[in-house]
């Protein structure tokens, strides 16, 4: 997939950063990404009062890809409330792979980078796959 429109997904992400639910952290984060399908999924974080086990944005991402009918991750961002582009935790960066692979498109403060060079040789279900 070509022409991937960067803009629409940065507004997308900066938009959700609204509906964030971050009481504790007042740091609010939202996702969106493109699916090989063409549609944009998105996510935001929501915290509880059990600070550790709080949701990042992502996790609401990919709970909204596989909920409005799976497909591939092609392209993320995302960002906190003031629109700066920031990298996705490492459990996230592992969620994401799961769902995109080492193609997908990450939108870093440093440009865009393939997730081969964001999570270099991860873990994944062809080493699952490969032992089994
Ligand atoms: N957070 C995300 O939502 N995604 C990330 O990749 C980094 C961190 C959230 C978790 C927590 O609610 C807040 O940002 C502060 O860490």
């Amino acid at each position: 997939m070509t022409g991937i429109d960067w803009e629409r997904l940065r507004a997308a992400a900066r938009e959700v950063t609204g509906r964030a639910y971050a009481p504790y952290s007042d740091y609010q984060v939202g996702a969106a990404a493109l699916v090989d399908d063409g549609r944009i999924v998105v996510g935001c974080n929501v915290e509880n009062a059990s600070y550790g086990v709080g949701l990042c944005a992502e996790c609401g991402l990919v709970s909204q890809l596989n909920a409005t009918g799976g497909g591939r991750l092609v392209a993320f961002t995302c960002c906190n409330k003031l629109g700066e582009r920031i990298m996705p935790c490492g459990r996230c960066r592992q969620l994401l792979f799961e769902f995109g692979g080492n193609g997908l498109l990450m939108d870093t403060p440093v440009g865009v980078l393939p997730m081969s060079e964001v999570l270099p040789q991860a873990f994944g279900p062809a080493d699952l796959d490969h032992a089994r």
